[in-house]
C-alpha cells in the first residue's frame, strides 16, 4: 500500500515535470482574496504546471492581465509558477462571473469559470467562517487527513461572504523534500471553495520553510496576494481589510511568540537540498526560529491600525486573526504564549479589540471576555516556582451566552480544520482543588489548566545520539479565562453572522457565533478511545452572541 502510494507519487512528479517542460499554462489551484477594498476589489490567483503565456482573467468584456510570480523551492529545486489578477472597479454587493485562462491553457476551449460576490458597502449584515490548520486530503503527507476535504465542503455549505484561514495551511515544512507537491494538493483541495469566495489566510509556524526566503515564507507569499500593509520589506506578512462596520486585522504571531515551532531537522540524518539549489545540508538540531524578525515594525503597524480603527466612528467591530494563542488550554497541543501577551495584549486591551481568532491547537476553545492581566498566576512546570505568565483576566466567569466585548476581548482557538492530529484534550490542575473564581463549579472539580511558553524552546540533544527535540511549554497557569472546550472532537468550523443593525439585537450591534463540529472524525477519540474516520457531518456544538454599543 505504502509502496503503491510512493510509486504513484513518483509517477505524478514525472508527469508534472513533463508538463512543466512542455510549458503547460493550464490554470489550477484557483483562489480569491480581497483586494484593497473588499467592496470593489478582488484578486484572482492561481498556479500552472509550467510558465503561462498571457495569463488573464475575463469578466464580461473586461480582460485583466495577471502578474506572474514564481519561486524555486530551496530544498527540491522545483519552480512554482503563479499568477495574480487584480480586479478593481467592481460594484459593492454584486455577483460576478469570471474566467481564468492563458494562451497555453489546455482547457482553452472550455476554460475555468466561477462566480464571486463583492462585499457590501456600509453597515450591512454579512457572514464569514473560520478555522485554521487545514492540511490536505492526501494522507501520503505528514499531518494530512481526509477531513481536510470535508472542511472545505463545510465552508461552502454555509455560503459565507469569505473565510478566514488561521495559519498552518498545509504543513509542507513537515514534508520538506516535496513541499511544492503538498502546496499543490492544498491549493487543489481549497479551490472547491476559494475560487468562489475569498479565503483570507495568516501565517503560522508551519509556513516557515528552510531555504525559502528570509523568514521561510516564499511558498506562502508567492501564492497569495494580500492587502498592502505599506511596511517596506514586509508586504503580505500582515494586513487589514474592512467589511461594512468590521475591521479585520491579520497578524503574523511568529514575530512575537517564544515558542520555536517552525522548520526543524530533528536528525539523525541531515536534510540535504538537491544539488541544483546550491544550498548546503541542514544539520540535525537546526530550527528556523524567526522571533523578532520585523524589529518591532509589525507591532508599530498594529498600534497604528488599531488606533485608526477605534477612532473611526463607522467601525463597530475589530476582529484579529493570528495563528498562535493567547488563551489555549490544550493539554496535548502547544498551549498559550507569553510573547503575544507581552507585546500585543496591551494593544488589544487599549483599543478594545472584540474578538481574536486563532489556530495552532487542533480543537475548539472559547475564552470569557478578558481584559488586563493577573500577575503571579503562573508556575514553572519543572520546579513549581512562581512565574509571571501575564494571565488574561476574565471580566466575567458567568457563561451567559451573551458577551459585551466593549468590556473584554473573546478569544477563540479554531485549529479544528483538517489535520490528522486532533489536540482536543484539555488541561486540569489535578494538584489543586480550588474552585474557579465565581464559585460556579463544585469545589472538588479541579480548575482548568493551561500550558504557557514563557521562553524559547530551542532544540536540545536527546539521549539518542544525533537526535534533537524541542521541549513543550515551560510554565502552567490555572486557566480562569477558559469558558468552553470541545472534548468530543478536534474538528469543526465557526460561523459568524455580523448584524450591525441595533434593532436586530436589543439596541446593540451583534455577532452571533455558532461552532459546528464533526463528531467522530477523530482518528481516535482521546476521551472514549473510539476509533473514528473523516465525516461530512458537521453539527452544532454551541452558539453565543457578542454585543457591542454602536459607535456612531
Ligand atoms: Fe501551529
Amino acid at each position: 500500500m505504502l509502496a503503491a502510494t510512493a510509486n504513484s507519487t513518483r509517477a505524478a512528479a514525472r508527469t508534472r515535470k513533463a508538463r512543466a517542460a512542455a510549458g503547460d499554462g493550464t490554470p489550477e489551484q484557483i483562489h480569491l482574496t480581497w483586494g484593497e477594498n473588499p467592496a470593489t476589489d478582488v484578486v484572482v490567483s492561481w498556479a500552472s504546471p509550467g510558465a503561462a503565456t498571457r495569463p488573464r482573467v475575463r469578466i464580461g468584456q473586461r480582460v485583466i492581465p495577471a502578474e506572474p510570480r514564481q519561486y524555486t523551492d530551496g530544498i527540491n529545486g522545483e519552480t512554482v509558477w503563479t499568477y495574480h489578477a487584480r480586479v478593481g472597479g467592481l460594484r459593492p454587493g454584486a455577483t460576478y462571473v469570471y474566467v481564468v485562462t492563458a494562451d497555453n491553457d489546455s482547457n482553452a476551449a472550455d476554460p475555468f469559470t466561477a462566480t464571486f460576490r463583492t462585499a457590501p458597502r456600509g453597515r450591512a449584515a454579512f457572514r464569514f467562517t473560520s478555522f485554521g490548520d487545514l492540511a490536505t486530503p492526501n494522507a501520503a503527507w505528514v499531518l494530512s487527513y481526509g477531513q481536510s476535504a470535508y472542511a472545505v465542503d463545510a465552508v461552502e455549505s454555509f455560503q459565507p461572504l469569505f473565510h478566514l484561514l488561521n495559519g498552518d495551511l498545509c504543513y509542507a515544512d513537515l514534508n520538506p523534500t516535496v513541499q511544492p507537491e503538498v502546496w499543490r494538493d492544498f491549493g487543489s483541495n481549497n479551490q472547491t471553495s476559494a475560487a468562489s469566495r475569498p479565503w483570507m489566510p495568516c501565517l503560522g509556524n508551519h509556513e516557515v520553510e528552510f531555504d525559502n526566503g528570509p523568514q521561510g515564507f516564499s511558498s506562502y507569499l508567492t501564492r497569495y496576494t494580500l492587502p498592502d500593509n505599506h511596511v517596506p520589506g514586509f508586504s503580505g506578512l500582515w494586513y487589514s481589510f474592512r467589511i461594512g462596520s468590521a475591521l479585520f486585522v491579520s497578524l503574523d504571531a511568529d514575530d512575537v511568540v517564544y515558542q520555536d515551532a517552525g522548520a526543524f531537522v530533528a536528525g539523525p540524518a541531515a536534510l540535504t537540498p538537491v544539488t541544483g539549489t546550491g544550498n548546503p545540508a541542514i544539520e540535525p538540531g537546526t530550527s528556523f526560529y524567526i522571533r523578532g524578525y520585523s524589529g518591532g515594525a509589525q507591532t508599530a503597524w498594529l498600534e497604528r491600525t488599531l488606533a485608526a480603527g477605534r477612532s473611526d466612528p463607522s467601525i463597530d467591530w475589530i476582529i484579529v486573526q493570528m495563528h498562535q494563542c493567547v488563551c489555549s488550554s490544550s493539554a496535548t497541543g502547544n498551549g498559550s504564549d507569553l510573547g503575544i501577551r507581552q507585546q500585543w495584549l496591551p494593544l488589544l486591551d487599549r483599543y478594545h479589540v472584540d474578538l481574536v481568532l486563532n489556530g495552532h491547537d487542533h480543537g475548539y476553545e472559547r475564552s470569557f471576555p478578558v481584559r488586563g492581566a493577573d500577575v503571579d498566576a503562573g508556575h514553572e512546570a519543572a520546579t513549581g516556582a512562581m512565574v509571571n505568565t501575564l494571565r488574561p483576566h476574565p471580566v466575567t466567569t458567568t457563561d451567559s451566552g451573551v458577551f459585551d466585548t466593549s468590556q473584554g476581548t473573546v478569544h477563540l482557538t479554531l485549529g479544528c480544520g483538517g489535520t490528522d492530529t486532533p489536540l482536543d484534550e484539555y488541561g486540569m490542575d489535578t494538584a489543586d482543588g480550588s474552585p474557579l473564581p465565581g464559585g460556579s463549579r463544585p469545589p472538588r472539580t479541579p480548575p482548568r489548566q493551561a500550558k504557557v511558553f514563557t521562553r524559547a524552546n530551542r532544540p536540545v540533544l536527546t539521549s539518542t545520539p544525533g537526535v534533537y527535540t524541542r521541549a513543550a511549554a515551560d510554565a502552567v497557569e490555572d486557566a480562569t479565562w477558559s469558558a468552553r472546550r470541545d472534548t468530543s472532537t478536534g474538528y469543526g468550523i465557526a460561523v459568524f453572522d455580523v448584524r450591525p443593525d441595533p434593532e436586530d439585537f436589543g439596541g446593540q450591534t451583534s455577532i452571533t457565533v455558532t461552532q459546528y463540529h464533526a463528531v467522530g472524525a477523530d482518528p481516535v477519540n482521546p476521551a472514549t478511545g473510539a476509533k473514528g474516520a473523516p465525516t461530512p457531518d458537521y453539527t452544532e456544538f454551541e452558539t453565543f452572541t457578542l454585543v457591542s454599543p454602536r459607535r456612531a
